[in-house]
């Protein structure tokens, strides 16, 4: 009678654990460099708080913003081993994966940020987004920060004032190359190293879009940036294959539709943040923003646009023209 009574108590409580174990809630763990307020993190919480809304008891999405998990040099084999579901590096950082995306890195290839919604909307920019399947990432899509602008410790106004100079890069080729074209020393350096390498002098510049530069504080150790919008940084928001195939249908769906809402989201926010973020720089006084003038510019396009030519055969000279119809 005993024995019957303890078989069957465990048994209940087998049940009971059984049931809690499969009524445990998903973690999608997504892991970010910049800070919160940019709008790539911006973006992230948004979809956080979305599903937190929506599929409480199914998906529960913890964001790490910062670099608090993982640096974007990291972050993929992470993906791959199953420590992190999510992440949006820069289309930069995905060289040792593809050369495709290589494309985005080119200087002046895009006017605005429309021009590049418009081409990644396109059958090209759509097939770029496939571009890592085979390796066991699925791309989800793209989102958006901003164009680029030089910020240095010298006036830059023309290609020859950053000869010998040592700015950071993202992993591009494609950037290292840019900065060769200008006899400019590129170093590839991770986004969180920058602010300590800029402040110590270890490098006298580097590239980045207005929200990054205010939110890293580039500008309270950068005098000078250039407004330059030679190139743009975008990102793709990636999860690995192995864990959004094994997710069930209904959760696979419902987090898709959160992700496509916090990206639209992102991106409807994004040139408002580089807009405000441009002012503050502005306000706080600490850096000189150096406003090309048309001849001045003309100059760095000369100077930069061989690198076109360079990377034709690995990006394809038809991806490039589709790329630069998107101006028009
Ligand atoms: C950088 O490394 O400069 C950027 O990729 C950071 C980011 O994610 O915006």
């Amino acid at each position: 009678r005993k024995i019957t009574t303890l078989v069957a108590t465990a048994a209940v409580s087998a049940m009971i654990f059984a049931g809690s174990a499969l009524a445990a809630p998903i973690t999608i763990k997504f892991s970010h460099v910049v800070a919160e307020n940019t709008p790539k993190g911006i973006a992230a919480n948004k979809f956080r708080d979305l599903v937190a809304e929506r599929m409480p008891d199914k998906v529960v999405v913890e964001v790490f913003p910062s670099s608090q998990l993982f640096d974007d040099d990291q972050v993929l084999q992470a993906m791959q081993l199953g420590d992190v579901q999510l992440a949006a590096p820069a289309l930069s950082k995905f060289g040792r994966y593809t050369k495709q995306l290589d494309l985005y890195d080119l200087p002046f290839l895009f006017k605005d940020m429309n021009a590049v919604e418009k081409f990644q909307k396109s059958d090209k920019g759509m097939e770029l987004l496939k571009s890592l399947e085979s390796k066991g990432f699925v791309g989800l899509g793209y989102l958006h920060n901003g164009l680029k602008q030089l910020s240095s410790n010298k006036a830059l106004r023309v290609p020859g004032d950053a000869a010998g100079q040592k700015f950071r890069i993202m992993t591009s080729d494609v950037l290292a190359a840019q900065f060769q074209a200008v006899n400019a020393i590129p170093l590839k350096k991770p986004f969180s190293e920058v602010f300590t390498l800029l402040q110590t002098k270890a490098i006298d510049g580097q590239e980045n879009t207005w929200s990054n530069i205010y939110s890293q504080k580039y500008h309270e150790v950068q005098p000078y940036i250039t407004e330059s919008n030679h190139g743009v940084l975008d990102y793709m928001v990636i999860t690995s294959t192995e864990f959004w195939n094994g997710l069930p249908d209904d959760v696979r769906t419902e987090v898709k539709k959160a992700l496509d809402e916090a990206i639209t989201y992102g991106n409807q926010i994004a040139g408002d943040k580089d807009t405000e973020a441009r002012a503050k720089v502005v306000e706080s006084k600490r850096s000189e923003i150096i406003e090309l003038t048309p001849e001045e510019r003309a100059q760095w396009v000369e100077a930069m646009k061989p690198v076109w030519k360079q990377f034709e055969d690995t990006i394809g000279k038809d991806m490039i023209d589709a790329a630069y119809a998107a101006n028009n």
